[in-house]
């Protein structure tokens, strides 16, 4: 955790034994500046910790010419002695030796002058808010949980697989997909019909981002045994909710001869390795957290690790939906797809746990999802969190080819030779699951609105750098 030319503040807080009487080499970023005519204080933060460094400037040794520079905002190199701290509030300090100004940071136009902006404010200098505490915590934790992913797989034995972003099949259906085309748009081919001739677009066909890398996930998976992808997918729904973003990343592990139960048991040591990950690695990001938005956040986080997950068939959670005298904004019977009210209230107020709920109707599900004996349920799998509502969405997908093509062609959907041809040749049961990291991300910060755990949201009207 340290290069040739700087300490990181990080490693000099976590092990200030092995520094103290050294000179060090710190550069980061002023974030406030204070003192008298003897003596001025900055604190220095570098991004490695949620913590800034106290530099002491004798002014004896600095003029106020020197530090003329050295402003919210600006960046600088200081060198100089650790030295155990006589002040209250840290414990480590810096004696500054030498000063390098990097860049200034002029206090008129600089945006983030004083501290406890709003996080809405934060959102419009989405350019910026990395080097609020706030968001530079939420970034570290983001990172962690993108390492822990891949570890957690990793060493399972699960292949990191790549899906494509840019696709040609659009049956998932798991929602309006955004275009891909370098056709003008003012003057578009037409065919003999009058129809636009996608044989002229870039691809000779139309094509859009993915919506899911689960398809072509299963290609993977009925090859290499056990894989998951992790990137970038992409839905166009005019969704503003706090829990919708138009460009998201999703993790989808796609798993040869795994059934519902061993799918749901998967998700549930996948999810808790994720958030003590982060529990262990991220205290203090979590503590800061904690201390300045959501006191519960750390018991909320233990919580879920330590319980089981209730699991439990949807027909059940909508009894229990409606005999719970509750009045919902939106109608609750079999066969409707919950909302997000409905997946708390079962969450939140009746079990007070995460809920894996499974087994729901055919039609508010995708079509290659393994239909259960009633004829009605399919085998999936909605991973239900408090504050969050759906976490993840998974199941057994149907491996025979009879059932899939009829359901398919019911659904009226062609076009997907090559994703049949799992299921012509050498088809096996298996299972897969999506976790929407943000979703994931929100959960582990407490953070209120998605928008706020990606560094550069997308969300209807806004595409902004
Ligand atoms: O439930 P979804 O649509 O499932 C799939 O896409 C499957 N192909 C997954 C699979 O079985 N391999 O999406 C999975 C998860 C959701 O549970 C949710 O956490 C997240 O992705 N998600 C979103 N996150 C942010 N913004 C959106 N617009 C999201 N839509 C889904
Ligand atoms: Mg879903």
């Amino acid at each position: 955790m340290q290069d040739i030319r700087r300490s990181l503040i990080a490693k000099l807080m976590a092990e200030p034994a092995c520094y103290i009487g050294k000179t060090v080499d710190v550069k980061g970023w002023v974030r406030s500046r204070r003192g008298n005519k003897y003596v001025q204080f900055v604190a220095l933060n570098d991004g490695s910790s949620v913590k800034s460094l106290q530099i002491v400037f004798d002014l004896n040794k600095f003029s106020e010419e020197d530090l003329r520079q050295v402003t919210t905002g600006a960046s600088i190199h200081v060198q100089g002695e650790l030295v155990e701290s006589q002040g209250k509030g840290q414990t480590i300090e810096v004696q500054a030796e030498s000063l390098e100004v990097y860049g200034t940071a002029d206090p008129d136009t600089y945006p983030l002058q004083k501290k406890g902006h709003s996080l809405e404010f934060l959102r419009d200098k989405a350019h910026l808010r990395p080097r609020t505490n706030y968001f530079s915590c939420v970034l570290r934790i983001r990172h962690a949980l993108a390492y822990a992913i891949h570890k957690f797989f990793n060493d399972k034995g699960f292949y990191y697989f790549h899906t494509p972003l840019i696709t040609a099949s659009d049956c998932e259906g798991a929602g309006a997909q955004f275009q891909v085309t370098t056709l003008p748009l003012d003057k578009l081919p037409q065919d003999k019909e009058g129809a636009i001739d996608y044989s002229k677009d870039f691809f000779g066909k139309m094509a859009s981002l993915t919506v899911s890398g689960q398809l072509e996930g299963e290609l993977g998976a009925t090859a290499l045994g056990c894989i998951y992808t992790f990137g970038p997918t992409f839905r166009a729904e005019n969704s503003n909710t706090p829990r919708h973003l138009s460009e998201f990343w999703m993790i989808e592990p796609e798993m040869a001869f795994y059934e519902i139960a061993d799918n749901m048991d998967l998700a549930e040591e996948f999810i808790k390795y994720c958030i003590s990950y982060a529990l262990e690695h991220c205290k203090d990001d979590i503590e800061f957290l904690a201390e300045h938005f959501d006191k519960e956040l750390p018991e909320r986080l233990k919580f879920v690790v330590e319980n089981d997950f209730v699991r439990l068939p949807y027909t059940e959670g909508v009894r229990i939906l409606e005999e719970s005298g509750k009045k919902f904004e939106f109608p609750v019977y079999w066969g409707v797809d919950l909302a997000s009210e409905h997946e708390r209230y079962l969450v939140e107020e009746h079990f007070k746990k995460p809920v894996i709920l499974t087994d729901y109707p055919k039609e508010i599900k995708a079509f290659y999802m393994k239909l259960n004996d009633d004829g009605k349920t399919v085998r999936a799998m909605d991973v239900l969190f408090p504050k969050i509502g759906e976490i993840i969405g998974g199941s057994q997908r149907e491996e025979n080819y009879d059932k899939l093509c009829a359901r398919m062609e019911e659904l009226g959907l062609e076009g997907m030779d090559w994703y049949l041809d799992t299921r012509r040749f050498g088809s096996v049961p298996h299972s897969g699951f999506g976790l929407g990291f943000e979703r994931l991300v929100l959960f582990v910060t407490g953070m209120q609105n998605i928008r706020d755990v990606i560094p550069f949201p997308r969300y209807p009207k806004n595409c902004e750098y």
